[in-house]
């Protein structure tokens, strides 16, 4: 008992540190990582307090008192959905720190949410899941669970969970794929947040709720060029006949690979062939797009080694970087041109990206004409240097003539050849 009391004594002191940030509640004295853990989070600046959720006495160190009868755990996922769904559903409370106020609206219409009020004590992701309960940070803060760069791992304490999936008959490596994908290797190796993690397709709490038939739609949201020509194209007529998914027909949805040429022609995942048969009108306009891109994306690779290998001479090349620059930009945009599957407006671009390499050949053949002409000029220059060189060694020869002779017996002859 003694020594419980020495131990309630010294968390008395370091309650009084945290004081600072947590309303004087006499539960942080015994509640000191709890306490800790609030103190750094969002809602301590609030004055909410241990009670404001819990319930309980604040001004006693009783603790039976102090928990009284109606203390509430929280340890439950419905009461807890409940508590915070109480003021972040209240326009009034929310009123200060403009937060939206449909969070609790929207979870209760998500995968998660609807499993949750279906079954009592179901595993899935609640607000504290995601956002936890006492530490809760901005979703803007880095640190916080949430943020774009750590919801790979947050969503995937149980998505890549097979036992919390297999029930559910979900798939258990929607996050190993997505780490693998064009979208997860940007924001979780190289910090590029404007591309999507999970919530970003999926919603947070369920405007487009955790389920699978809206989701096709949102990689338009972000690839605006793909979607306009793809709406343009002959593939939305089987999108609208329920034929084809969109985008993720082709490009999948959690592994999406950097898309190539090898879609077109090739062997590459969601290949036009792979749907369509050989000799079909469709794979015509596949060949005539293939041979177009491909041989483009060749004169690039060629036409960048050339510029190399010339700056290797010496030559000084912005212009024509900037040629190819145009070249490249021109492939850029035709990428998305191939989803209206149009072979001509394609060919327009083709054409142009193969005027710059045009361009930019032209101008270096100019340089390299230049540079070979200033190395013959050089060349004939030093030449005739060394020829009045020689002429004025046998000119000095001539006159010093007599005086070489008597050290060089050879000069005899030479001088009986000239006098
Ligand atoms: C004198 C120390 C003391 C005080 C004061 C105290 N608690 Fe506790 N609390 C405990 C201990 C010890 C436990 C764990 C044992 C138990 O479950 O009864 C506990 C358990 C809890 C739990 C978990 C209950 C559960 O069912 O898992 C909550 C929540 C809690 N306290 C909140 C509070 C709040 C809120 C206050 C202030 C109003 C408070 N406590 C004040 C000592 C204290
Ligand atoms: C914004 C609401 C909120 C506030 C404020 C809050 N809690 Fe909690 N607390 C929760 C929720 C939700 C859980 C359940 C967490 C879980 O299931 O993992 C919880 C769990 C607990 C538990 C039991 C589980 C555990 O982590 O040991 C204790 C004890 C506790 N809180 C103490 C406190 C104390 C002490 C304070 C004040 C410093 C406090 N809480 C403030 C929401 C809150
Ligand atoms: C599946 C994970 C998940 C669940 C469950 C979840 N959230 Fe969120 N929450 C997020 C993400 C991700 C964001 C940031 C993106 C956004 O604002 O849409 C966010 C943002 C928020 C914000 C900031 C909103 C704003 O205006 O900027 C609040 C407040 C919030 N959540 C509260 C809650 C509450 C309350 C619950 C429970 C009813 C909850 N969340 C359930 C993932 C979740
Ligand atoms: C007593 C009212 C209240 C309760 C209960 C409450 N919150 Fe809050 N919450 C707020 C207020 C007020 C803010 C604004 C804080 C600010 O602007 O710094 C906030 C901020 C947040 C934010 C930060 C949003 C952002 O991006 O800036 C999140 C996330 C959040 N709460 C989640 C939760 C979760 C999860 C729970 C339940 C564990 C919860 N809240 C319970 C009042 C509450
Ligand atoms: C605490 C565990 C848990 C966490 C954390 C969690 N989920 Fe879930 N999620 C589940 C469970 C369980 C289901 C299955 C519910 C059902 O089908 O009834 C599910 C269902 C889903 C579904 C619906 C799939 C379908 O086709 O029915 C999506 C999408 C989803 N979660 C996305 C997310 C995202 C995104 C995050 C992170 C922001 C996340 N989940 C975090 C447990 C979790
Ligand atoms: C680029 C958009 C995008 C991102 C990012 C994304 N998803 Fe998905 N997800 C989808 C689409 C689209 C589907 C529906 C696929 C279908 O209809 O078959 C889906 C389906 C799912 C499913 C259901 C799978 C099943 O077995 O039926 C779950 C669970 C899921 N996603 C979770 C996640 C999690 C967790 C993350 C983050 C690691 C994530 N998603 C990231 C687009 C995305
Ligand atoms: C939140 C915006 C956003 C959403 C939603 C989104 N993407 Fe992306 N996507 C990006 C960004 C940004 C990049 C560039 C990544 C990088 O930095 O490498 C990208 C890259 C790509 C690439 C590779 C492009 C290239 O030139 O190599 C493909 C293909 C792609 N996304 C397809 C999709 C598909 C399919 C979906 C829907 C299932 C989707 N995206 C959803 C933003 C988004
Ligand atoms: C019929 C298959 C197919 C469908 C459906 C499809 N794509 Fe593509 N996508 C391709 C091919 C093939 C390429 C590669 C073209 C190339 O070599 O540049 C590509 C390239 C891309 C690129 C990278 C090129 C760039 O620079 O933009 C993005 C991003 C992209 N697609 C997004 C989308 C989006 C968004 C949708 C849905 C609106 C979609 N795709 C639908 C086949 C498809
Ligand atoms: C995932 C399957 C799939 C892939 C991959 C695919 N298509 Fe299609 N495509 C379809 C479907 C379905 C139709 C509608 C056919 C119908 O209505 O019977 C269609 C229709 C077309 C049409 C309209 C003429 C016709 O045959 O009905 C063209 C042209 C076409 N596709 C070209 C392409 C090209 C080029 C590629 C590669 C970039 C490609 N498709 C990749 C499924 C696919």
């Amino acid at each position: 008992m003694r020594s419980a009391v020495a131990a309630l004594s010294s968390l008395l002191a370091f309650a009084t540190v945290l004081a600072a940030q947590v309303p004087a509640e006499q539960c942080t004295v015994c509640h000191g990582d709890a306490a800790q853990a609030f103190g750094r989070g969002v809602h301590a600046d609030e004055g909410i307090g241990c009670t404001t959720c819990h319930g309980g006495a604040p001004d006693t160190l009783d603790q039976d008192e102090a928990h009284g009868d109606d203390l509430v755990s929280l340890t439950d996922a419905r009461a807890a959905v409940e508590s915070c769904g109480t003021c972040h559903s209240d326009a009034r409370r929310m009123q200060s720190s403009k937060l939206r106020t449909d969070v609790w609206t929207l979870y209760q219409t998500s995968r998660h949410g609807l499993r949750l009020a279906e079954e009592e004590g179901a595993d899935v992701a609640t607000c504290v899941s995601c956002h936890g309960a006492h530490e809760v940070l901005p979703s803007l803060d880095p640190r916080a669970p949430i943020h774009r760069s750590n919801q790979a791992e947050s969503c995937g304490v149980c998505h890549t969970d097979s036992a919390k999936m297999e029930p559910y008959g979900l798939d258990a490596t929607v996050v190993d794929d997505y780490r693998a994908s064009v979208h997860g290797e940007a924001v979780l190796s190289e910090g590029r947040l404007s591309s999507p993690a999970c919530a970003d397709c999926h919603g947070a709490h369920g405007a487009k709720p955790p389920t699978v038939a809206e989701v096709g739609h949102v990689c338009g949201e972000c690839h605006t060029l793909a979607r306009d020509n793809f709406e343009r194209g002959p593939h939305m007529e089987a999108v609208r006949a329920e034929k084809l998914d969109e985008c993720i027909s082709c490009h999948g949805h959690h592994r999406v690979d950097r898309p190539s040429t090898a879609m077109l022609l090739g062997d590459a995942n969601g290949n036009c062939g792979s749907c369509h048969d050989a000799g079909s009108e469709a794979m015509t306009i596949a060949t005539v797009m293939h041979a177009g891109l491909s041989r483009l994306d060749e004169r690039i690779d060629e036409t960048e080694r050339t510029l190399a290998l010339a700056a290797a001479e010496g030559l000084f090349l912005e212009g024509e970087r900037g040629y190819l620059d145009d070249a490249r930009s021109l492939r850029l945009r035709a990428g998305p041109l191939t989803h209206s599957l149009s072979p001509e407006l394609l060919a327009d671009l083709v054409n142009r990206g193969d005027a710059m390499i045009e361009q930019t050949l032209e101008s270096l053949d100019v340089k390299n004409r230049a540079l070979r002409d200033r190395r013959i000029f050089t060349a004939v220059y030093l030449a005739a240097i060394l020829a009045l060189v020689a002429v004025l060694l046998l000119y000095r020869r001539e006159i010093y003539g007599g005086a070489w002779g008597a050290r060089d017996r050879g000069e005899d002859a030479l001088r009986g050849g000239t006098g």
